[in-house]
């Protein structure tokens, strides 16, 4: 009842663990897969090793966490040994971000036979100059970039945008008419701030971070509603998604399936379970047998 088709990965249900949560070693991303998770996707990684911002990074706040990891990865060479040793059993999602299309395509290229398809961080609220959302809101860079991958690699490529933009759909459009298989919509929200009271300074080392949680999740969903209406590509929808409740909604909306980030940080890995069993009885007492009947139901 729950399985499901996107970007040529066929997976067993709909939720999909998140870029960057728990995605930085085999050994993670098999747990997560060993979990329940109908398929994951590795913590973003570049071309060079980066080290990220110094602690703190992540910050709890009302209605979620903000974080400025800045993007530390071991660089695309000693990832390439983690993607070696995925078991496999789920469909498997490399994220990579870069700051030029020629960047992102020699990136893409080292990881493309080790994994089912590419996502394509182009909307990281934190990251360093000319990499992240500063790519996402620019909509000829990320044709150029999307385009350049697609010319690079045979898997399929997922568009992971950013929501700080002025017009979402205008991103998704760019990114469709570079060639992308998909969407991810969307990465965290802001960038956000907390300020301790006792010293008066900012949390993050970076000041800065991007937000994800519950609190986001209105947002997430208007961005998944507005994209499924002016774009053709399938979309997966992320952004404080906790239960059931949630991934409905997300379908609802257009999604055909969902990305879970958070939600493991209050909940374990045990997460993806709950939430697919739960999603499972629901469909039964309204009467859906697939997946896909839900998908863009709020359109109509
Ligand atoms: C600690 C942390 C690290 C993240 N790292 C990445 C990353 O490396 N690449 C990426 O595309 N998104 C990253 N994200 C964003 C998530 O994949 C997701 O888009 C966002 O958190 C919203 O979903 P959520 O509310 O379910 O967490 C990160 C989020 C968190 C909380």
């Amino acid at each position: 009842m729950l399985e499901m088709e996107i970007c040529r990965m066929k997976m067993k249900n709909p939720t999909v663990l998140a870029a960057g949560v728990l995605g930085s070693t085999a050994s993670s991303l098999n747990w997560a897969a060993r979990s329940g998770a109908g398929a994951v996707v590795t913590k973003s990684f570049g071309l060079e090793p980066n080290k990220g911002y110094p602690n703190p990074t992540t910050v709890e706040v009302e209605g979620g966490i903000i974080n400025a990891i800045g993007l530390s990865n071991p660089g695309v060479e000693i990832f390439q040994e983690e993607l070696k040793k995925l078991e496999g059993n789920v469909p498997q999602v490399a994220s990579i971000y870069g700051s030029t299309p020629e960047e992102f395509s020699q990136i893409a290229i080292q990881a493309d036979n080790l994994v089912d398809a590419l996502e394509l961080n182009v909307s990281c609220p934190h990251a360093m100059e000319g990499c992240g959302a500063s790519i996402g809101q620019d909509p000829d860079l990320t044709t150029q970039i999307v385009k350049s991958v697609k010319k690079s690699v045979k898997s399929p490529v997922i568009v992971k945008l950013t929501p700080n933009v002025t017009d979402i759909v205008e991103i998704a459009q760019a990114a469709e008419s570079g060639g992308a298989d998909a969407l991810t919509l969307i990465n965290s929200l802001g960038p956000g701030m907390k300020i301790d009271l006792e010293t008066a300074n900012p949390v993050l080392s970076n000041r800065f971070g991007g937000m994800s949680g519950p609190a986001i999740k209105p947002v997430a969903l208007r961005c998944v509603y507005q994209v499924h209406q002016a774009v053709k590509l399938p979309i997966m929808g992320v952004g404080g998604i906790m239960n059931y409740q949630d991934v409905v909604e997300f379908l609802y909306a257009g999604a055909n399936c969902v990305q879970i980030g958070t939600a493991i940080m209050y909940h374990g890995l045990d997460v993806f379970r709950e939430i697919t069993s739960d999603l499972e009885k629901f469909m039964t007492r309204k009467g859906y047998q697939k997946v896909e009947e839900m998908v863009g139901l709020a359109h109509e």
